[in-house]
């Protein structure tokens, strides 16, 4: 490729910088939060610098309504958190295995939880023909846990909460499988996998299978009323 080839390519695009204006009210609430924290603990924030020591790695939804630490009333440096539309957790996504490996081997976190939501998007989106597109492709491992339950010809909100229930129990199957828990547990480290439910409606998570722990054992498949235990 030519000298002039390569400034052509680097020729830059058309943006129209703004500044950060539009976005103020973030700023002060940041300061106010930041205020707020040092005002209840004055070390809070040095105590933080260069350490992290969660126990529990969360795996969530990214929905906007379902803000992990918050739901569980932890501060920074509790809780290691990953999330993604629909809470998934599989081995051959390069997002989700780093952040598993990184919890596994570097944070030692003694608990995994997979935390899925009634009225999850992806879980509605995954029920509805597919789509050849970024999310179609994302959600074809709920999909298939959807084609192996059949239910009504035209799925109904107990439906979607079963099939929100049995994609939390398919993800905590696959961290059971996963080679990074399987290596752990072969050491003898103290982990355990859970999965659960958590409710928009009235803000109270529910676990919907038994912990996992080393002898892989637990994780009876939800009843399919789409009720949580
Ligand atoms: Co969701």
């Amino acid at each position: 490729m030519s000298v002039r080839g390569n400034r052509a390519a680097e020729k830059p695009a058309t943006v129209t910088r703004g500044d950060d204006n539009d976005l103020a009210d973030l700023f002060a609430r940041n300061q106010a939060w930041a205020k707020s924290k040092t005002l209840v603990d004055p070390s809070f924030f040095s105590r933080l610098v260069g350490q992290q020591r969660p126990s529990y790695f969360w795996i969530g939804c990214s929905d906007s309504r379902v803000p992990a630490t918050e739901i569980v009333n932890l501060d920074p440096g509790e809780m290691f958190v990953h999330r993604n539309v629909a809470n998934l957790a599989m081995e051959n996504d390069p997002n989700f295995a780093a952040a598993l490996q990184f919890a596994i081997e570097a944070l030692h976190v003694q608990h995994i939880i997979v935390v899925g939501h009634y009225g999850c998007g992806g879980i509605q989106a995954a029920m509805a023909p597919a789509t050849a597109d970024a999310i179609g492709d994302w959600l074809a491992p709920v999909r298939a846990v959807h084609h192996a339950h059949p239910c009504k010809a035209a799925p109904d909100q107990a439906d979607a909460n079963a099939l929100c229930e049995r994609n939390v129990v398919a993800q905590v199957e696959a961290l059971a499988a996963n080679r990074l828990v399987r290596t752990a547990w072969a050491a003898k480290a103290a982990l355990t996998l859970h999965g659960w439910v958590y409710a928009i409606s009235d803000g109270l998570l529910r676990a919907v299978c038994e912990p996992v722990h080393q002898d892989g054992r637990g994780v009876p498949p939800p009843d399919g009323t789409g009720r949580a235990r």
